[in-house]
């Protein structure tokens, strides 16, 4: 599949867009054209799937409405809005590339080139925001449209295979925008990592291997049991900051973490994923520990606080979303 030639090239792109145009999600970034809303959209994209990304897509473009209004808010009130995300450096670069376009009184650049001199964005995301905004012809590869290529190359090149050449020599010039966003969505709903749908596949008369191929393995996953302590009189709780020279999470706030746990039973427990890590997280009600800061929960609702400690709060019904 990989020298299609020119009007294999052709029946391949009319096939893949038909097949975007009448099964594609219909999602909020894609009713725009505005190239920050779609900067926000492939930022948040990254590491995250579609549903998780949604409201807080949303919820972010209502506070920063623009670049700068992203650019003139403090960093605790961006991550705050980024809070249970995760990979809050997206959140810092993406503000510090605001805060860069706002100081040179610049407007986002317009170029895949010129993007990828932005903190934040790299060959994919500057590929992405120049096709879809501005409709340059730079193809896409991220870990979706990788499968779709792997499998379509068949098994005896699958290890061969150069995405983003291969991609490059695809796209559609007319609409690339759309056929990066077919490729990225045919590999998130039909070309699926475990069971492909390849009876409802559009690209089946070109694919090597209509989804025999195994692709890659998932990482494997460890499970590690934490303690988190809730202490606090009337509205008040205690929370404790994470060091600002952290690796993950660096500054951001989350209920005191118990060293010991209690040999009593927990409030309760709840389970919590982080990238390959499965926690089983216990909550026990106590006395505020030193070093920790007493915040309003109103007040803290508006800090950066962590997934979990969100997600332990909102189980405690002290915070709505
Ligand atoms: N993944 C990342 N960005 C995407 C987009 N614009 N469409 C579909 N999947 C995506």
């Amino acid at each position: 599949m990989l020298a299609l030639k020119n009007s294999s090239k052709s029946a391949f792109r009319r096939r893949l867009l038909g097949w975007y145009d009448a099964n594609r999600r219909n999602l909020p970034w894609r009713q725009t054209r505005d190239p920050y809303k779609i900067w926000v959209s492939e930022i948040m994209l990254q590491q995250t799937r579609v549903a998780a990304v949604i409201e807080y897509y949303k919820r972010f473009l209502k506070a920063f409405p623009n670049i700068n209004a992203l650019a003139r808010a403090d960093e605790e009130t961006v991550l705050a809005h980024w809070s249970g995300l995760g990979y809050y450096r997206r959140a810092r670069m993406l503000r510090a590339a605001a805060q860069q376009l706002e100081a040179a009184k610049r407007e986002m650049p317009r170029t895949a080139g010129e993007l990828l001199e932005l903190p934040g964005i790299g060959r994919y995301t500057a590929a992405a925001i120049a096709s879809i905004a501005f409709r340059e012809p730079a193809a896409v590869v991220d870990g979706n449209v990788e499968r779709v290529l792997v499998r379509m190359a068949g098994e005896n090149e699958a290890d061969s295979v150069d995405f983003w050449t291969t991609a490059q020599e695809l796209i559609d010039t007319d609409r690339p925008g759309d056929f990066n966003q077919a490729m990225m969505e045919l590999g998130a709903t039909v070309c699926l990592p475990k069971n492909p749908a390849c009876g409802a596949c559009p690209l089946k008369q070109w694919c090597g291997t209509r989804g025999e191929h195994k692709t890659a393995k998932p990482a494997a996953r460890k499970t590690s049991t934490v303690g988190y302590v809730v202490a606090g009189h009337g509205p008040k709780i205690a929370l404790t900051q994470r060091p600002k020279t952290a690796r993950l999470m660096p500054g951001m706030w989350e209920l005191p973490l118990l060293h010991r746990l209690p040999r009593h039973a927990p409030l309760f427990t709840l389970r919590h994923s982080v990238t390959t890590t499965d926690y089983v997280v216990k909550v026990w009600r106590g006395r505020p520990p030193k070093g920790s800061v007493q915040s309003n929960v109103a007040q803290a609702s508006k800090l950066p606080l962590t997934g979990l400690t969100r997600k332990i709060l909102r189980r405690l019904s002290l915070l709505r979303d």
